[in-house]
């Protein structure tokens, strides 16, 4: 049986899943995967809790599951916030050193971070994030790393991500009523770029797709630091749900087509393989050919990067991502993906899902895992510190007083 001294719990609640991932440090400051548990009774739309009682007892029988992988009682838990309410923006602020000497403090830092909270936030909305790009000290620009410098000015240039204040109470009361105290509440496509990247991906530039059920959500990093996150109210579901369609079946034997014969690239089916429905449920009859299954899914999934495509050419990184694409969540265990992705994109396309762990690793090492496994990441590393040499990349200062929201 494990031991419970010192862990770290990751809850995604998806759309499709919801999902608990227990991690506990090892030696060399490597994490140990102890318990998993997953339920797929969620009471999501488009990633926001529609349903609490469904929700909570999703959330319940997960941690029921990950507490008998686990073998100790779980009561606290890093957890994510995900739809189409999630924007970022960046924004800058600026303080004049405290000290006499002008050595650049933690305090320092902490007040140019507040400062650059001060944007406009329509009243329903709230800051979740605010995560440092880059300093400027005095002129000098692209600083990572201050504390211990001296200047006289300290200026933060940090992406600030916003939110829905209901959805955020409404997801949080869900957790509260499961018995559970969120410790950190994260956007999904933070928490699963945590899981799937490494620090190359980062420095080099590169945008994560998380395709979800019905969210995919996106974050771009460049030079160490995240650049944009945003989500959007589409996914994978909506590839099923044409199938359905389509093929004029259920959409429970769709799904059982997508995932055993689905292909997102058409051209690599050859016409003549066919799919008998009959195979998969014997009330259901019809053959339909693999090829015009794919065209079907890859119409679906062309939409969607689209969308996504749109959005980096927005921001002008459609073409400026040397690590170029990766692509996780259940929606990139679509086979062919990762060619219609290079076929939109014009970028180099990995499939990411978590890795670099010990214990249970056949469980996480999947990309509808990225999520949970990014939450109890970032509960790891807040308890070794951030590295001092760098405060930014995916650092995420907590806005004080969010919390107090969950408090019934
Ligand atoms: N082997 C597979 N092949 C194709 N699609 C798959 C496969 N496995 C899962 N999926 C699809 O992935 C989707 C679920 O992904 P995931 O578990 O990441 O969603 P979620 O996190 O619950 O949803 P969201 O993040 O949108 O709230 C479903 O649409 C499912 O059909
Ligand atoms: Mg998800």
């Amino acid at each position: 049986m494990a031991k419970k001294e010192e862990f770290f719990v990751g809850l995604d609640i998806g759309s499709n899943k919801i999902c608990v991932v227990v991690g506990q440090p090892e030696e060399g400051d490597t994490v140990k995967v102890i318990g998993v548990g997953t339920s797929h009774v969620t009471g999501l739309r488009k990633g926001v809790v529609t349903e609490i009682e469904e929700t909570v007892s999703g959330i319940s029988e997960a941690i029921e599951l990950a507490e008998r992988s686990c073998g100790f009682t779980l009561d606290h838990a890093n957890a994510n916030i995900n739809g189409g309410h999630i924007h970022s923006t960046v924004s800058r602020g600026v303080v004049a050193v405290g000290r006499a000497d002008q050595e650049i403090t933690k305090n320092d830092l902490n007040r140019a971070e507040e400062a650059a909270q001060a944007i406009q936030v329509p009243p329903n909305k709230e800051i979740i994030h605010v995560i440092p790009r880059q300093f400027v000290i005095d002129n000098q620009e692209g600083v990572k790393d201050p504390l211990g410098m001296t200047g006289v000015r300290v200026e933060v240039e940090a992406l600030i991500v916003t939110l829905s204040q209901q959805v955020q109470k409404t997801l949080g009361k869900c957790v509260t009523q499961a018995g559970i105290k969120i410790d950190d509440l994260i956007v999904s496509p933070l928490a699963s770029a945590k899981a799937v990247l490494d620090k190359k991906h980062k420095e080099l530039g590169c945008a994560v797709i998380d395709i979800g059920a019905e969210t995919t959500g996106l974050a771009i990093f460049e030079e160490d630091s995240l650049l944009y996150t945003n989500v959007f109210p589409i996914g994978a579901s909506s590839v099923t749900n044409d199938i359905a369609i389509g093929l004029r079946t259920s959409v429970d034997v769709a799904e059982k087509v997508k995932i055993k014969y689905g292909n997102a690239y058409h051209k690599d089916i050859p016409e003549k393989e066919k799919v008998d429905l009959s195979v998969i449920d014997i009330k259901e009859e019809g053959v339909f050919s693999k090829r015009h299954i794919a065209e079907i899914s890859e119409a679906r999934m062309e939409e969607i990067f689209k969308i996504v495509r749109d959005d980096l050419k927005r921001l002008k990184k459609d073409v400026l991502l040397p690590a170029g694409i990766i692509l996780t969540g259940g929606g990139a265990k679509l086979e062919g993906i990762d060619v219609l992705a290079k076929d939109c994109f014009k970028l180099p396309v990995e499939i990411g899902k978590p890795h670099s762990l010990n214990g249970l690793t056949d469980k996480v090492y999947d990309p509808t895992m990225s999520t949970s496994v990014g939450l109890m990441l970032y509960a790891f590393e807040e308890r070794i510190g951030f590295s001092g040499s760098n405060r930014t990349g995916d650092m995420i200062s907590k806005v004080r007083g969010i919390f107090k929201t969950f408090l019934p």
